[in-house]
């Protein structure tokens, strides 16, 4: 017995020996899409922040892995050491994908931790430059009346622009009159939007803004319940909701995580870090400059259990529609 608790104790001083050191090595935020996208954004932006609130010689890169949704990076991180050094930066595709992918290859609430939300950010439906449409009124008509001879661009099952194209399909009752064509994330589809080769898509304002500000992209609505208007230049675009669609209000989460059983004192540290680069003004500058809205420190997401919670309501609530819908993936 007197063995026993030596080794725990033991094990114990290592352990918190071991976060007192973390990071040992540069620490990897596994992007689920394209470089370039809106979660990539957000995952460069807390990297600034995270490595300034970790501090030391504290390096954190990004390792995009796109594919299938966003769950072939999933599938990555869940299979990474539980060190600490490999953290999952993803959004509403971890509670789609239980219900989308039915042979999915781990389980979201058992097989990771949750370190926290780090922010929600507002959709926006947009066209390319030549469709023939200034208003939401004019996009409406243009697809009800070109049913079946348009597409629309979305980041693979369960991705935010899918989910989100879906919702309005379903919203304004034209469930199939687009064609969907899946990219490995919203920065590829955006240059075939850009360049015509796709009519529609629903993106997060983190990825539109700067194409709506160049003109390079038509906007027609935002998907939040209220309008942006403390947004420069979103202000100016309607809501779904006003425009007749009762209660559309989409807004996107990205949320932390790390592999199942990464050590708790390490999990502590890692959280402290996201709540002091959440309140980091440089990041929320760039966030909120993006129409992205930081979670607050009073928000209960920011908090493991919180998040965790979130989620595994998120998941009960969207395996409903995905239910309904009855589109899976596999
Ligand atoms: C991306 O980063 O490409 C997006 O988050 C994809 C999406 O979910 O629409």
């Amino acid at each position: 017995m007197k063995q026993f608790w030596t080794l725990a104790v033991a094990a114990a001083c290592a352990t918190t020996a071991f976060a007192q050191d973390f990071p040992t090595k540069p620490i990897t935020f596994i992007v689920p899409f394209a470089a370039g996208g809106p979660t990539d954004r957000v995952a460069r932006d807390l990297a600034e922040a995270m490595r300034k609130a970790l501090g030391g010689n504290t390096s954190i890169v990004v390792e995009n892995a796109a594919g299938a949704g966003g769950t072939i990076g999933a599938t990555r991180a869940v299979r990474a050491a539980p060190d600490g050094h490999t953290l999952l930066v993803w959004h509403i595709g971890m509670a789609t994908a239980p219900s989308l992918y039915r042979r999915l290859q781990y389980k979201p609430l058992e097989d990771f931790e949750y370190l926290g939300i780090i922010n929600d950010v507002p959709m926006t439906l947009i066209g390319k430059p030549q469709l023939p449409a200034n208003t939401y009124r004019d996009f409406e008509n243009y697809i009800r009346a070109n049913s079946g001879k348009l597409n629309l661009a979305h980041a693979g099952l369960g991705s935010a622009s899918h989910i989100c194209g879906l919702m309005w399909q379903s919203a304004v009752k034209l469930n199939t009159a687009m064609t969907t064509i899946p990219f490995g994330g919203t920065a590829p589809a955006m240059n075939a939007l850009v360049g015509g080769q796709v009519d529609v898509m629903c993106d997060q304002t983190t990825n539109t803004t700067a194409q709506i500000e160049g003109g390079t992209v038509k906007a027609f609505a935002v998907t939040t319940a209220k309008p942006l208007s403390n947004h420069k230049l979103l202000k100016d675009y309607p809501t779904l909701n006003d425009m007749g669609l009762r209660g559309f209000n989409l807004t996107i989460w990205h949320g932390l995580n790390a592999p199942k059983g990464t050590p708790a004192p390490v999990l502590k540290k890692l959280n402290d870090a996201l709540k002091v680069a959440l309140r980091d003004p440089d990041f929320i500058k760039k966030q909120e400059g993006l129409g992205a809205i930081v979670a607050a420190p009073n928000d209960p997401r920011v908090t493991p259990a919180g998040h965790k919670a979130f989620v595994a309501d998120e998941i009960a609530k969207l395996k409903v529609a995905i239910d309904a819908a009855g589109q899976f993936a596999d």
